[in-house]
């Protein structure tokens, strides 16, 4: 089962498919975990990407393509996995569609995050991480135990620098230039299943698991 899914900033795309890359086994490969590792280590891929997601930007297209190529090709994704991030423009697409031909990979679904623009500055603007191992938390909706720090390692939480509330709205902006025409895309090839994304964690999953199980 190889799936994308594709939604605006915070519509829960990565909670959703770390839940899913346990229950199915499948592989999660996040763009935006992959650059922010670079960022974080400092290579010159993370040099050339930081400033465009500090600000909100998209990565230029050239640096982000070669990234999901090298991912696909690699054996572990044998059993399925789950684009999360990726593509985010009509060009990222039509690679995407190349890289897939040429490997023989099926796509079989594309799964939408439905949610609206106040949500969202809502969730991000309560968002929290743990820089030590990735936990992630939410005020006031997922709180860790102890004010400002990781129930897993007492590390204090940090937030992203693009969950800045004008930075937000610019990356709200941006998906809805550059990424939003992807739907109806997705939605002319028939493999578009829309969730809406507004309800709890849990009712996500649930009706994520319920659209998978109508696919086999
Ligand atoms: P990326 O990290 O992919 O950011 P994003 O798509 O904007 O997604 P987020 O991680 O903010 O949100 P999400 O939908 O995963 O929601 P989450 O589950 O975390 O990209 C960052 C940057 O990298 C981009 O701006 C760009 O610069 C660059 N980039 C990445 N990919 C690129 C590409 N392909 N091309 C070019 N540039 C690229 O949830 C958010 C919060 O809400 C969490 O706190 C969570 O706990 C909470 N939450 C989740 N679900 C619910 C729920 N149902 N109810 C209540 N709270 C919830």
């Amino acid at each position: 089962m190889n799936l994308v899914f594709l939604g605006p900033p915070g519509s829960g795309k990565g909670t959703q498919a770390i839940k899913l890359a346990k229950e199915r086994s499948l592989i999660h490969l996040s763009t935006g975990d992959l650059l922010r590792a670079a960022v974080k280590n400092g290579t010159e891929l993370g040099k050339q990407a930081e400033g465009y997601m500090k600000k909100g930007e998209l990565v230029p297209d050239e640096l982000i393509v070669g990234l999901i190529e090298n991912k696909i090709t690699d054996s572990e994704i044998l059993n399925g996995f789950m684009l999360d991030g990726f593509p985010r423009t009509i060009n990222q697409a039509e690679k995407l569609k190349e890289m897939f031909a040429k490997n023989k990979i099926i796509l079989n679904k594309v799964i939408l995050f439905n949610i609206d623009d106040d949500e969202i500055v809502k969730r991000l603007s309560g968002r929290w991480y743990c820089p030590k191992c990735n936990a992630s938390y939410n005020y006031p909706t997922k709180m860790p135990k102890v004010e400002g720090h990781c129930d897993f390692d007492n590390t204090e939480l940090k937030r992203r620098p693009d969950d800045e509330e004008d930075v937000v709205r610019n990356r709200l902006e941006v998906y809805k230039k550059q990424t939003k025409p992807l739907e109806d895309y997705y939605r002319k090839e028939s493999i578009l299943a829309e969730i809406d994304a507004k309800q709890s964690p849990d009712e996500v999953f649930q009706a994520l698991i319920n659209l998978l199980n109508g696919l086999n």
